[in-house]
């Protein structure tokens, strides 16, 4: 896993950059964690589960928390939206024996990553594909039994189109499962504003997500807010690092600065402005 397949600005300046625009972010995260750990990890935040828990077990919490709302997951179709680099599809392929797994994102290079990390660990019966979560092109009708979503949605600015597209590729009595980052209902600065439509950031209020969810035909029969054991996950990041494979000084002072920004700024979020939500909903059979 050395090589990356798209060059990525590692140095400080990247970093900054990286923190301003989304594509770049994601890539950076990508590359940074195969650098910090030796290998590509899910891009999540940490669900608490132990103070002794790694960042990749924090990280596997979270999946385990939404995976925990399908009732069996064998032999089954799964689709992952917005699925990153992959490891989180492959993750539900090794650990709940579904039938075939589809990993889709947006981003072009996260779909090459996920079929490259896939083809190292000698997996079959997962694919990914390009293709946009408001839009679902490539992905047949009433397709899968299970649909999940994790840490995407915020990005979706058309939030209804994605849940007709979630109910249109289910197959009836199929189950959806999203967690997502919501909006409180509080006031923000609008240079705060300014700075998340960058990132892309269109956060939604819980009622809202309930309405569109009822509107696109799924019907919710469980909610969980995370918002605290997510806040916990983030304290035990001093011992993340400890086996970490980054070379130099210099360069681990750099990642260090950047890693401890991005740490402040989800926890002052997930205090101050957003919660956490799990949603899980089924498509009636009629
Ligand atoms: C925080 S990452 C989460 C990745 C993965 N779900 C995980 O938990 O490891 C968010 C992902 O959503 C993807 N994304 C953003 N907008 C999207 C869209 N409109 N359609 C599909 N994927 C999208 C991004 O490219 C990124 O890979």
């Amino acid at each position: 896993m050395g090589e990356t397949l798209v060059q990525t600005d590692r140095s400080l300046i990247g970093l900054l950059r990286a923190a301003l625009s989304l594509g770049d972010y994601h890539q950076i995260m990508n590359d940074l964690y195969e650098e910090i750990f030796g290998e590509h990890q899910m891009v999540h935040f940490p669900l608490y589960g132990s103070s002794a828990d790694t960042l990749l077990e924090g990280q596997t919490n979270l999946t385990d928390a939404c995976l925990d709302f399908f009732p069996d997951l064998t032999d089954k179709r799964v689709l992952e939206v917005g699925c990153g680099n992959g490891v989180q599809s492959m993750y539900v392929l090794t650990n709940r024996g579904p039938g075939h797994v589809t990993g889709m994102d947006l981003n072009p290079n996260n779909i090459e990553l996920a079929d490259r990390i896939a083809a190292t660990k000698g997996l079959s019966n997962i694919s990914f594909l390009a293709s946009d979560a408001q839009d679902m092109q490539g992905i047949p009708d009433a397709a899968f039994d299970a649909v999940l979503n994790v840490e995407s949605a915020f990005h979706y600015p058309d939030k209804p189109s994605f849940l007709n597209e979630v109910n249109r590729v289910l197959k009836p009595g199929g189950r959806f499962v999203m967690a997502d980052i919501l909006m409180k209902p509080n006031r923000r600065s609008s240079l705060l504003r300014m700075w998340e439509r960058r990132l892309s950031q269109n956060y939604w209020f819980a009622d809202s997500y309930r309405t569109a969810f009822a509107r696109a035909g799924l019907r919710i029969d469980a909610e969980r807010d995370i918002t605290d054991p997510v806040l916990q996950g983030f304290r035990s990041r001093a011992s993340w690092f400890q086996n970490h494979k980054i070379r130099g000084r210099v360069r681990r002072a750099h990642i260090m600065l950047f890693v401890r920004a991005q740490v402040f700024r989800h926890v002052y979020y997930l205090r101050r402005i957003c919660s956490y939500h799990i949603f899980s909903a089924v498509k009636p059979k009629k």
